[in-house]
């Protein structure tokens, strides 16, 4: 079940970016519908993102990515007080913000370019999320920000009554987009969450029944 909840008040539509015909667009829906990731895939995205690391942060201001990460830390019922993983960190947008509020934060990232323009507010590990490096039921939360989901190893990863926080900052216009309801179909059983438009992009908060 996915409850809509009112849009942000200051949430408005994105520019027109990219379509259901975007490479990494397909990819990404391949992916979470069970195509096997290869090293091939793992290695020509870390070579795309290493390349784009010395300016991402410029480039894709953090205001567009907060937007939806203070809604859904306001609205979302998040473990904040757990232990949570991030999986795609990047530069560290997310982990800007979701550090100050919870437990503890483990950032994760493919691309040692984009690790190593991250700040220092939590601790960074190489790792590719097809295959963490994490004990089953490590993890309160997972926040992946415009990051390609591997439900299985994120399912394994959370704990018992964990939450999922999936946010795409540019909402359908994200290269690397699911909507909510496609997130909640591709996670292995059954899934519930609430969602809402904030910024120009939405989060979604899941959880397993
Ligand atoms: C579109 S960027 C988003 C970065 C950051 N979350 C943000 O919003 O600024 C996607 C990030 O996912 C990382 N990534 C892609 N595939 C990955 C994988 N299999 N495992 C871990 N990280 C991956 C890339 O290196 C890149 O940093």
């Amino acid at each position: 079940m996915l409850t809509e909840l009112d849009p942000h008040p200051d949430a408005s539509e994105p520019e027109p970016f990219a379509g259901p015909d975007h490479p990494i667009r397909k990819i990404t829906r391949r992916m979470a519908f069970g195509e096997t990731w290869t090293s091939e895939h793992a290695e020509r995205m870390s070579t795309l993102f290493d390349e784009l690391a010395p300016e991402w942060s410029e480039r894709r201001t953090d205001d567009v990515k907060r937007a939806p990460i203070d809604d859904a830390i306001s609205r979302g019922d998040l473990p904040l007080a757990g232990d949570w993983l991030e999986l795609g960190s990047g530069t560290g947008a997310g982990a800007r913000v979701l550090a100050p509020v919870v437990g503890s934060l483990v950032c994760t990232d493919l691309s040692a370019g984009m690790l190593a323009h991250a700040p220092d507010v939590a601790p960074r590990l190489r790792s590719d999320a097809s295959a963490l490096p994490f004990d089953d039921d490590a993890f309160d939360g997972v926040m992946m920000i415009n990051m390609i989901l591997f439900p299985n190893e994120v399912d394994r990863v959370l704990r018992p009554g964990g939450t999922l926080l999936w946010i795409n900052t540019l909402g359908d216009q994200t290269p690397i987009h699911l909507p909510a309801a496609d997130v909640l179909e591709a996670m292995p059983g059954d899934w519930q969450g609430r969602t809402a438009d904030a910024g120009t992009g939405f989060w979604l908060a899941a959880n397993r029944t």
